[in-house]
C-alpha cells in the first residue's frame, strides 16, 4: 500500500512495511528492527563526511543530510527496517533564536543558555515551516532516494529534555539548574515548556507533510525528574503536542494513522500515563523490562527496544545470546516488537 501520499507528489512504492505494521498493532515475525542513532560516529562513512563539515552545516545540507540517512541503509541492505532522517534534536532551540555549537568530544554547548525568565524574551516563536525548512527538503529528498526500500521515520526532541538544554547549555550531570526552574519558576517553565510543544508539534505535523512516515519524540532526559515533577512538567506537554499533531493532520486531510513513538528514557514510573496517550510505540531504555513494561500498560501497542548499547562491546557470541534473551522476553509478553537498542548507538 502507498503510504502518505501527499498532495500531488507521488512516493515511490513501499517494498517492506514491516516497521509501520509493527508500529500500528502487528506482531511481523521475526519483528522489525532499527537503532537509535544508526546514521553516526560508528561508521567511518559518516566520519569522512564529519572531517569536512561542520555538524549543523550537514543538519542544514539536504543533500548531505540524505547521504548520511542512507549510510546504514546501505551498508546493512536488507537487514534494517527503518531510516531516521539524519538531523539534531537541537534545531529546535536554534530555531528559537539560541546558538547551538557541536564541539568534538564535548557534544552540545550554548554559549548563552537561558538563565532567568527573562531570557524567554528572547526566544522567538519560528514559523516552522520557514526555518526549518531545510529539514523537511532533506525528509522529502530522501523519501525520493530510499526508493521504497524502508519507512523514514521524523522526530523531535520532547519539551522538557530541550528545555534542559536550554537552561543548561550543554550535556549534564545533575540538571540541577534546569530542574532549579522547575521549582523556582514553576509558571515561567510552563510558558517555555509550552511554547517549545507548539514549536514541537508544527514540526512533526511538516515533517510528516514532507513525506516523514512515522515520528519519534526523544525524551532522553525524562529519567532525570522525580515521578511528581514529570507528571507536572512532561507528560502534559506530550500530551498536548500528541493531541495537536492528530488533530492537525486530520486538518491536513492525511487520513492514514501516522504512528507515533514516545523514547521517554527512565520515566519508568510514568509508563502508564505515557500508553494512555494517543501514541502507537513505547521506546523502553535498557533499564526497563518488557514484561515489568507491559504489566503497567492498560492497552495493546508496540513495545521498541532495548538491548543495552553497551552489549555491543561483548564477545560475539555473548552479544548473540543476550540478543536472543532480549527477542524472547519481548516474545514472551504478546505485543507488537520493534527491535532496537534501549539507547543511541
Ligand atoms: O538516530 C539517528 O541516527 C538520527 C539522528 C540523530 C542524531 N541525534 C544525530 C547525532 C538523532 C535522532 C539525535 C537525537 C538526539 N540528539 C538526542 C536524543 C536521543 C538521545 O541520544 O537521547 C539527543 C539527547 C541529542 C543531543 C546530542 N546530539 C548530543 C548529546 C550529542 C553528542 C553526543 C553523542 O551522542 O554523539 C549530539 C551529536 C550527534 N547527534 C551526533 C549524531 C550523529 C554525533 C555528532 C558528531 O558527529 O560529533
Amino acid at each position: 500500500t502507498e503510504t502518505n501520499l501527499s498532495s500531488n507528489k507521488a512516493y515511490p512504492r513501499m517494498l517492506n512495511t514491516n516497521y509501520l505494521k509493527a508500529a500500528l498493532g502487528e506482531v511481523i515475525c521475526p519483528p522489525p528492527v532499527w537503532v537509535m542513532r544508526q546514521a553516526g560516529r560508528y561508521l567511518p562513512e559518516f566520519r569522512e563526511v564529519r572531517e569536512k563539515y561542520d555538524f549543523f552545516k550537514v543538519c542544514q545540507t539536504p543533500e548531505l543530510a540524505c547521504q548520511i540517512t542512507l549510510q546504514p541503509i546501505d551498508r546493512y541492505d536488507g537487514l534494517l527496517d527503518a531510516a531516521i532522517i539524519f538531523s539534531d534534536i537541537l534545531v529546535i532551540p536554534q530555531a528559537m533564536g539560541m546558538e547551538v555549537q557541536m564541539l568534538p568530544s564535548k557534544g552540545p554547548h550554548f554559549p548563552c543558555p537561558l538563565i532567568s525568565p527573562e531570557d524567554l524574551n528572547k526566544l522567538r516563536m519560528p514559523v516552522v515551516k520557514d526555518v526549518l525548512s531545510y529539514v523537511f527538503e532533506a525528509i522529502t529528498l530522501t523519501r525520493h532516494r530510499l526508493n521504497g526500500r524502508v519507512p523514514l521515520i521524523g522526530f523531535s526532541g520532547a519539551p522538557w529534555t530541550l528545555m534542559a538544554y536550554m537552561i543548561e547549555g550543554g550535556g549534564s550531570k545533575t540538571f540541577s539548574k534546569a530542574k532549579a526552574w522547575l521549582y523556582r519558576y514553576p509558571s515561567e517553565s510552563k510558558q517555555l515548556l509550552a511554547k517549545l510543544s507548539s514549536v514541537i508539534a508544527d514540526y512533526i505535523v511538516e515533517q510528516v507533510l514532507a513525506g516523514a512516515q512515522a515520528i519519534q519524540l526523544f525524551d532522553s532526559w525524562a529519567g532525570e525528574l522525580s515521578p511528581k515533577l514529570y507528571k507536572e512538567f512532561g507528560i502534559p506537554f506530550l500530551e498536548e503536542i500528541v493531541t495537536v499533531f492528530r488533530k492537525k493532520l486530520i486538518d491536513a486531510q492525511i487520513t492514514e494513522r501516522i504512528p507515533l513513538t514516545l523514547f521517554c528514557k527512565g520515566a519508568h514510573s510514568s509508563l502508564k500515563d505515557l500508553s494512555d496517550l494517543d501514541i502507537d510505540v513505547l521506546g523502553l531504555d535498557y533499564t526497563m523490562e518488557a514484561i515489568e513494561a507491559s504489566k503497567n500498560i492498560t492497552k495493546r501497542i508496540c513495545l521498541q527496544g532495548n538491548l543495552d548499547p553497551c552489549a555491543l562491546f561483548a564477545e560475539t557470541e555473548t552479544l548473540k545470546e543476550l540478543t536472543n534473551e532480549n527477542l524472547k522476553e519481548f516474545d514472551s509478553v504478546g505485543l507488537p516488537h520493534i527491535v532496537n537498542l534501549g539507547h543511541g548507538m
